[in-house]
């Protein structure tokens, strides 16, 4: 979603700028523009890609100051005037902003009697305007900002830039920012990933902080005016820098990195002589763990399957009520809060505005939160205060993989955890923990060789649907797949419990429909059978993923083996062949596999 970047400091801002664009178009975006300080304010913008931008920057353009942007239209078209920055009528302020501007409509409202011609549909440029009549009536700039944003209700994450001031101030609520500390420098980024590379010191602002940065330093306040200390944190810089590599493109990059990030995620959690695992972060007692009254996981997309895996682990090892939330549906619901119940919030980014808000109601409510999050710091995290980071390393490719499975992997360990705590046996306990110590070599060798996916990518290229079958724990599984192809090959997909099926979708089946279904060595496996002769009798094609050796094999048209394990952690092994398929038909289809059309990576917006 929406990006920032922002640079001042003793070099020129222009290269920080277009590289820091670059880092940020992994999130989704469908138009940039950039700002910068050259003794006016000159501004550029533009719908298309970071290089349509840089193609119609001026190569010699000077400046120390700038502010960038990239944008994923929420109010108002993709048009190159919706593009950031904004500017004020004299030109001389001009603004980048991500987050949404709740009563822009009375704002803009207001400014247009007062005669203020606004030149885009956005929310957005109510704010800059505001601020320019601030500094018209003598105001200095914080406290033209500050006036301003108080005026405003909504969320946002904002740079602003003066002509007649060297200095960039920002502000932050519910849209994150993090100012990276440099010597003579300084830059500002609405995640941490383009400040990987330049400075490892941040001060990550909170919600209600805005912050003066100018190359000498920066000074952090509150909404209401308090100057504030601001605490400076080390970025975690295992993450290093997300390159291609050899690989030409992230996601595939991303599938073949699951050993190594299931391998961190795992390392120093799995205590195998007791048969258990620990998680510290989460900070619950074996007391707690055996009192609690049920467990509830909520999460969007991707982290929603990864969480109904989880649900289902909890449930079966732990004899407890688990429950998976769509998180953007939780909170409208009214949802009946329990104080002593165990609530996680799943997410990749950290930075989900419909997870965070779900944390929130939960919060508002007395009732506690972990994370189950991957980007260290994110807000989520922050939020939740404690929780379990999945250690699955920068995911960039907006189709989540490699996130999955550490989800899954987390959640497992969890489920292990307060199995243990309640009623699963030592020995139990130990055959579980071995097992999932296994499975990223499991994944490894599937990896190597994956089977006939090239076939499977032939079946359903041209196909009208695909319809995803899965039981129990593959039923999620299924969904994952489905929203896999969706999303990067736009090829329509349903999913639905295998049983399910004979209820509706079977209408649409007729000779060649491609079926996947996913249906490990478990004890639904026979009835899976039964559906797949239910689809094979309409004259379906059966793509089955299922258990090396296994006899089932003979069901299917197009048979893909996967590694053997226990049938709970199935879903880190059946998983990859749909990520490959998803993968190599919007390859085969020309699609834009990293960045979808429409999509984002991290939504910022409810
Ligand atoms: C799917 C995908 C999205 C995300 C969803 C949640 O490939 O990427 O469906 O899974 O937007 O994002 P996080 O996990 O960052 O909360």
């Amino acid at each position: 979603m929406c990006g920032i970047i922002g640079y001042i400091g003793n070099q020129q801002a222009t290269p920080f700028l277009l590289e820091g664009l670059r880092r940020l178009e992994y999130r989704g975006y469908d138009s940039s523009g950039f700002a910068i300080r050259n003794g006016e304010v000159s501004v550029f913008k533009r719908i298309g890609k970071v290089s349509d931008l840089e193609a119609m920057i001026p190569k010699r353009i000077e400046g120390m100051c700038g502010i960038a942007h990239t944008r994923w239209a929420t109010h108002g078209g993709v048009t190159d005037a919706n593009a950031h920055p904004h500017c004020s009528s004299d030109g001389k302020i001009a603004l980048v902003h991500n987050g949404i501007i709740e009563n822009a409509r009375s704002l803009r409202n207001r400014l247009e009697k007062e005669g203020v011609k606004l030149l885009s549909e956005t929310d957005s440029e109510v704010l800059v305007h505001l601020i320019h009549r601030e500094v018209k009536n003598g105001a200095k700039p914080l406290t033209a900002v500050r006036r301003t944003l108080k005026r405003a209700r909504g969320t946002w994450g904002v740079c602003i830039i003066f002509e007649e001031h060297d200095m960039i101030i920002c502000a932050r609520n519910g849209s994150p920012l993090v100012i990276g500390l440099g010597d003579g420098e300084n830059w500002i980024a609405s995640d941490t990933l383009p400040l990987q590379t330049l400075t490892q010191q941040v001060i990550r602002l909170d919600d209600g902080d805005l912050a003066v940065v100018t190359s000498e330093g920066v000074q952090t306040s509150r909404l209401d005016g308090r100057f504030t200390d601001s605490e400076v944190t080390t970025l975690d810089d295992d993450w290093g820098e997300a390159e291609l590599g050899e690989f030409p493109h992230f996601m595939l990059k991303e599938i073949y990195e699951q050993p190594e990030a299931l391998r961190q995620c795992l390392t120093g959690r799995l205590a195998l002589s007791d048969g258990n695992a620990r998680l510290g972060g989460f900070d619950f007692s074996s007391k707690k763990l055996q009192k609690i009254p049920h467990v509830r996981l909520l999460g969007c997309g991707t982290a929603l399957h990864a969480a109904q895996v989880g649900r289902l682990l909890i449930e079966e090892l732990a004899r407890v009520p688990a429950l998976a939330h769509v998180s953007s549906e939780f909170r409208h619901n009214n949802p009946v809060i329990e104080t002593d119940a165990i609530h996680f919030a799943v997410s990749q980014s950290g930075e989900t505005a419909d997870t965070l808000a779900a944390v929130k109601e939960i919060q508002l409510k007395g009732g506690e939160v972990r994370g189950v999050i991957n980007v260290v710091g994110s807000t989520i995290a922050r939020q939740c205060g404690k929780g379990c980071y999945i250690h699955s390393g920068p995911e960039q490719s907006v189709a989540s993989t490699k996130a999955f499975s550490n989800m899954v992997a987390a959640l497992s360990m969890f489920a292990i955890q307060i199995g243990r705590a309640r009623t699963l046996s030592r020995e139990k306990g130990k055959r579980l923990t071995k097992s999932l110590q296994k499975v990223p070599q499991l994944v490894d060798d599937y990896l190597s060789n994956p089977g006939p996916i090239h076939e499977v990518v032939s079946a359903v290229k041209d196909a009208k649907s695909v319809l995803f079958l899965g039981r129990g724990i593959s039923a999620p599984v299924a969904r994952e797949g489905a929203l896999k192809l969706m999303e990067i090959a736009y090829i329509p997909c349903l999913a639905y419990p295998a049983g399910e099926m004979k209820h509706g979708p079977i209408a649409l089946l007729e000779e060649d429909s491609p079926v996947i279904v996913i249906a490990p060595n478990d004890s639904l496996k026979d009835k899976t059978v039964s559906s797949i002769q239910e689809c094979r009798a309409r004259g379906a094609k059966i793509i089955l993923i299922h258990e090396e050796g296994d006899p089932i094999a003979e069901e299917s048209d197009i048979s893909i083996p996967v590694p053997s394990t226990d049938p709970m952690f199935s879903p880190m092994l059946t998983v990859l062949p749909l990520q490959l398929i998803a993968y190599y038909t919007a390859l085969v289809l020309d699609k834009d596999v990293d960045r979808p059309r429409n999509l984002a990576k991290s939504v910022t917006v409810e």
